[in-house]
């Protein structure tokens, strides 16, 4: 994940500005995150072993757990896109694809915490995700945080495909709002500034530092090294702007490497 390249661009360096105060991620979250390596692939009858499913997420937390990993730091099991049914329930939650899930997100999240772990779920501020399910716009925030809350879930990833400025600047910080009015420390982590090109005047990092624990600067990493390059050429180009954004409680990510 964020991991190595949170810790080298994102380090020591920052400014002691005000962070969201939810009293997470004081370091950099490690752990792990589904979208690079397994991306949408929903077909669990032909490709079981990487398909988006609980078992992909126990399997990682295993690993995680028996393997050392933990003992690093790295406790963040990520569901990226693609988790959810094409449905909300009858009350209007946001559900998990049955088939796919079948013991539930929440139980999902036990599983996690029983392990020292910590879950971390997907959703988007537009009509859409950007895998095409059901999004969290506006009207949808307020029930979809606390639908997260229940679920014990600890972090959450707000993504933007299929929504616009006017509506980015109204839903970051409401869902900033909505996760804090659960009760429930989830990080929260925003997609806002790789829509917005990532640099200022369209981008204010005084103002993400103050509602999200994270923030997507760039476009999406790849499963390929020139990705990981390009990336790293970004960050460098524009050290000045991101190394003074960053602090703890609030922090760069140049995207997963799972
Ligand atoms: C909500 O915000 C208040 C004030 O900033 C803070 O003291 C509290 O810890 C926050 N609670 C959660 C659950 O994030
Ligand atoms: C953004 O989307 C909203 C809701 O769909 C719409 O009402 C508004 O006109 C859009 N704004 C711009 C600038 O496209
Ligand atoms: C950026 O956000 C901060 C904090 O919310 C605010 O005080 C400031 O006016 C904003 N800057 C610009 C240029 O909008």
């Amino acid at each position: 994940v964020w991991e190595r390249l949170v810790l080298v661009f994102a380090s020591a360096l920052s400014v002691a500005t005000l962070a969201l105060d939810n009293g997470l991620m004081r370091t950099p979250p490690m752990g792990w995150l589904a979208w690079e390596r397994f991306r949408c692939d929903i077909d669990c009858e032909h490709d079981p072993k990487n398909c988006i499913s609980e078992n992909l997420f126990i399997d990682m937390a295993d690993r995680l757990s028996e393997d050392g990993w933990r003992e690093l730091g790295y406790v963040y099991v990520n569901i990226d896109d693609c988790w959810s049914s094409m449905e909300r329930d009858k009350q209007g939650r946001l559900q998990p694809d049955p088939k796919r899930f079948p013991g539930g997100i929440h139980k999902l999240a036990r599983y996690m915490h029983d392990r020292g772990l910590k879950l971390g779920i997907y959703g988007d501020m537009g009509t859409h995700t950007c895998g095409g399910y059901p999004g969290t716009p506006m009207d949808k925030i307020m029930i979809d945080a606390l639908t997260f809350a229940e679920w014990e879930v600890d972090m959450f990833k707000y993504d933007g495909c299929y929504s616009n400025a006017t509506e980015q600047e109204q839903g970051y910080p409401f869902m900033s709002k909505a996760l804090n009015a659960t009760g429930r420390p989830i990080g929260y982590s925003c997609s806002w500034p790789a829509y917005q090109g990532g640099l200022p005047p369209k981008v204010n990092y005084t103002q993400l530092g103050e509602i999200c624990n994270l923030w997507r600067n760039y476009g999406d990493i790849q499963d390929s090294w020139d990705s990981v390059l390009s990336i790293i050429d970004w960050v460098f180009e524009n050290q000045d702007v991101l190394i003074s954004a960053a602090g703890p409680g609030r922090w760069n990510d140049p995207d997963m490497v799972s």
